[in-house]
């Protein structure tokens, strides 16, 4: 295991790891589940409800388990659970915040089986969750601001809402946020444990929430630090294999990279810090867009974490990336949600003020040869959250997936999924009509099947007029079929992020 490679570095993370969860009193694992909270409609939702009725899918989630009703067929090789995880608590008392990112998380599980599918849901039991609950209202500071802080910043892992991501970990499951440690969960109950220390230093650490799994069952990740970048390579069971924090000489904010078989590439977004005081490292909420700004990649050898080469991008921002991969000769490809507008973080201030974000992404194709300039190329307008079939992570693949948004208008949320063919620059449209909103789907592979788009694009996504969220199967073959089976629950929750089945 490589340590850091300076000394100041790791007594950074011992002292951030050090104040987190002890300053609060909460380093003892609880398995309790919270009572459940107050439902809505509030003030403030009724107000959200009556301006536009599709903002359903930004209010406060619940606590929730069900059977949930078939409609249409499910596939007979769909077996398995689908976990999703998003802020889902927005609002506490008279306090709501002005930023969605900063909802605690809210974990979702769809078990999809010959049974049919049920559905449970709970809110991330986090220590700051925990304090804020028996509180009765939102104490700790957020990085979008809206509520006077009545509890001391206290590390990372003191306003760690976990809410962004899961990962299935050797049989466990971590719910991810960006800026500070994995929450373990219970898979089957959703009771969270404790932060996850990896070691080397690393408590309380930034840990992206979109770590990339090798073909052998390595993870890596990445950590925003300011100017530098911390770089993680975890085993096959999620133990710390290496850590190193490599100096990238200006502020970043990482929220995905890609991964190949040789490489981890960093892509640098048109961002600088906007001068104001950050209680976290490149979060979003210190970073604003600068126009003109070339977008930065940088290649490390995914081993050894050793500085490779660089390359510039068109200006913009980029939240995700779907695969990459290299050839014989060096080339990297990758795909990347590209949008020009360096301050999309901006746009999700919206949805806490009444207001649909504008969509200004595209998914485009980067070719980076080994040396001269990249080619960067459009492929879709509008689309995000790109998946691939698992499969092929890190190698070469011929479909990316994404949700998509039709019709026009760029102002809204996405009503469609898509399946991008790179190699023939065309594109199929699974369209959920305008009563739709329509979350991540990822592709799980027909165990029988044998071609890359053999399998099924298995997402969620709320119905606004009905007010219910269903789960959604689309065969990948046939986007334009449209859903071949909903699971439908009796209430709405809120549009949430990522999702892994598992
Ligand atoms: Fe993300």
């Amino acid at each position: 295991m490589s340590g850091f490679p300076q000394p100041m570095h790791r007594r950074h993370f011992l002292a951030g790891a050090a104040t987190g969860l002890t300053a609060l009193g909460l380093t003892t694992a609880s398995t309790a589940r919270a009572a459940p909270l107050p439902s809505p409609p509030t003030t403030w939702t009724q107000a959200l409800l009556d301006a536009d009725p599709r903002l359903i899918a930004f209010v406060n989630g619940t606590e929730h388990d069900q059977a949930a009703r078939i409609e249409g067929r499910l596939p007979r090789g769909l077996a398995g659970v689908l976990y999703r995880n998003g802020p889902g608590l927005f609002e506490h008392g008279s306090d709501r915040y002005r930023h969605w990112f900063d909802g605690d998380g809210l974990i979702q599980r769809w078990s999809i089986g010959p049974q049919g599918v049920s559905y449970r849901s709970r809110f991330a039991a986090t220590p700051k969750f925990r304090t804020e609950h028996k509180a009765g209202q939102f104490v700790l500071p957020v990085s979008g601001g809206g509520i006077r802080p009545a509890a001391a910043f206290a590390g990372a892992n003191s306003v760690n809402p976990s809410n962004t991501a899961v990962l299935p970990v050797n049989g466990a499951l971590w719910a991810l946020w960006e800026g500070g440690s994995p929450l373990q969960l219970d898979p089957a109950s959703l009771a969270a444990g404790n932060h996850v220390d990896l070691g080397d230093g690393t408590g309380g650490a930034p840990f992206s929430a979109h770590p990339r799994v090798g073909a052998d069952g390595r993870v890596w990740n990445v950590g925003s630090l300011g100017s530098r970048v911390l770089l993680y390579r975890l085993d096959q069971t999620g133990r710390l294999e290496a850590a190193r924090v490599q100096p990238l000489g200006q502020p970043g904010y990482y929220h995905d990279f890609i991964l190949t078989e040789r490489s981890l590439v960093l892509v640098q977004c048109s961002t600088a810090p906007d001068g104001r005081q950050s209680l976290i490292n490149g979060s979003f909420g210190s970073m604003r867009g600068v126009a003109g700004k070339p977008m930065k990649v940088h290649v490390f050898d995914r081993e050894s974490f050793e500085l490779v080469r660089q390359a510039e991008l068109p200006p913009g921002f980029a939240f995700h990336f779907g695969n990459g991969w290299e050839e014989a000769d060096g080339t990297i490809r990758f795909d990347i949600v590209h949008d020009p507008n360096g301050d999309e973080m901006l746009e999700f201030f919206k949805p806490m003020e009444g207001r649909f974000p504008t969509w200004g992404s595209a998914t485009c194709l980067v070719i980076l040869p080994p040396k001269g300039a990249p080619r960067f190329e459009p492929i879709m307008a509008r689309t995000e959250f790109p998946v691939i079939n698992p499969a092929l992570r890190t190698r070469r693949n011929r479909y990316v997936y994404a949700s998509a948004l039709t019709g026009g208008n760029p102002e809204g949320w996405f009503t469609a999924v898509t399946k991008i063919d790179l190699d023939r620059n065309a594109h199929q449209v699974c369209e959920f009509g305008p009563d739709w909103l329509v979350e991540e789907h990822v592709f799980v592979p027909d165990p029988k099947g044998r071609r890359e788009d053999h399998g099924w694009l298995v997402g969620s996504a709320l119905n606004w007029r009905l007010g219910k969220t269903a789960l959604t199967v689309i065969d990948a073959r046939d986007l334009e079929r449209g859903p071949i089976a909903k699971a439908w629950l009796d209430l709405a929750q809120p549009l949430r992020l990522h999702a892994q089945f598992v």
